[in-house]
């Protein structure tokens, strides 16, 4: 019998010694210590052995069957550091290698000036309210006090779908929109795109401006100018001056242009600024009462402020643009340069 318990733990030692995965392994295990392996199936032998020696028959088989799981065991636990040692070698990953980024794409330039401007005037508390692109004769111009055939029209050069009905030259109407649906106090900001007829350097047919407007009790033109300061302030360096000229609007009485300190030479005189030392920003004024009233606004009790700027003008000045048609041109190149601040 001890013959034959040799016999089975040499074979097991051999082929312990040639496994070469887990998996092989627990073939082995089953061979010799599974439900009818080699080793249990000695215990059936059992009725075969003389009644007095069973006992030690029956302690000697299960010596070797813990033997035998004892040696399995050890090789497992070694095939196993093995295996996991060899995939960890496998999935090796070189962290020093430069990583590969996701191309990220970039906020268009003009939608960065767009979102400080907003950002800038919310702060101070505007609202944002947006009118129609496609508008009426009445709320383009009759409503901004310029009557039908006024020479004034010739300061936009609208595209009209009919006598009545037109692309919006400004953003100017937003103003109207409001005003009837809204009793002061008002401090609305009304940005989108509008349309000329225009094409140059420095012109687009389809552009996109920002009206403002407050309107309130004692609304006076120091408000104007604490306000434009303020955004100035916020929108360009901080060295930047701000002036105003008396100019004309048919909206607004009186009626200002703002200018700024050119950003190129800082006020010195330079090709951006043609040699002024100033560039100028945007319109404004104090709402024309003809305008207050013919939205249903009491100009003995209210008064009112607007400006309207141009978001291409702006963010030329602030980036050094000199082409209006680069900012409509797609070209990635161009647009990469422009990241989120
Ligand atoms: N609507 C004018 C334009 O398109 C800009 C403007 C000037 C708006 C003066 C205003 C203003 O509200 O007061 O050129």
């Amino acid at each position: 019998m001890q013959e034959k318990f040799n016999d089975i733990k040499n074979r097991l030692k051999e082929e312990l010694s040639s496994v070469a995965s887990v998996r092989l392994l627990s073939d082995i295990k089953v061979k010799y210590v599974g439900k009818s392996g080699e080793v249990t199936s000695l215990l059936r032998g059992m009725k075969d052995i003389a009644p007095e020696m069973r006992s030690s028959f029956g302690k000697m088989v299960n010596d070797l069957k813990e033997e035998v799981s004892a040696l399995i065991a050890v090789k497992e636990a070694e095939l196993k550091e093995k295996e996991l040692l060899e995939k960890y070698e496998k999935e090796r990953v070189d962290i020093t290698l430069p990583g590969k980024s996701e191309k990220a794409g970039n906020i268009h330039p003009l939608n960065i000036v767009k979102n400080q401007i907003l950002d800038a005037f919310c702060g101070m508390g505007f609202e944002i309210f947006e009118g129609p692109e496609i508008d009426t004769d009445y709320y383009c111009f009759q409503a901004l006090n310029i009557p039908k055939d006024h020479p004034a029209r010739d300061m936009q050069d609208t595209f009209y779908f009919t006598d009545n009905i037109l692309l919006r030259p400004h953003t100017s109407p937003g103003q109207v929109r409001t005003m009837e649906s809204k009793q002061p106090p008002i401090k609305i900001l009304s940005p989108g795109r509008v349309y000329r007829a225009d094409d140059d350097a420095s012109h687009s047919p389809m552009f996109h401006q920002i009206e403002g407007l407050v309107v309130d009790k004692g609304v006076s033109l120091c408000d104007l100018k604490g306000l434009l300061d303020e955004f100035v302030r916020i929108m360009f360096d901080s060295d930047t001056k701000t002036r105003f000229r008396p100019s004309f609007f048919p909206f607004t009485e009186p009626s200002v242009e703002v200018d700024v300190t050119c950003c190129k030479c800082h006020g010195k005189g330079c090709s951006l600024c043609k040699g002024t030392g100033w560039i100028e920003i945007l319109g404004a004024g104090i709402v024309n009462k003809n305008v207050l009233e013919m939205s249903g606004i009491d100009s003995n009790v209210y008064s009112g402020l607007a400006f309207g700027l141009g978001i291409e003008r702006i963010t030329m000045i602030k980036y050094g643009i000199s082409d209006i048609r680069t900012l409509f041109e797609n070209n990635v190149k161009f647009l990469k340069q422009f990241n989120r601040r």
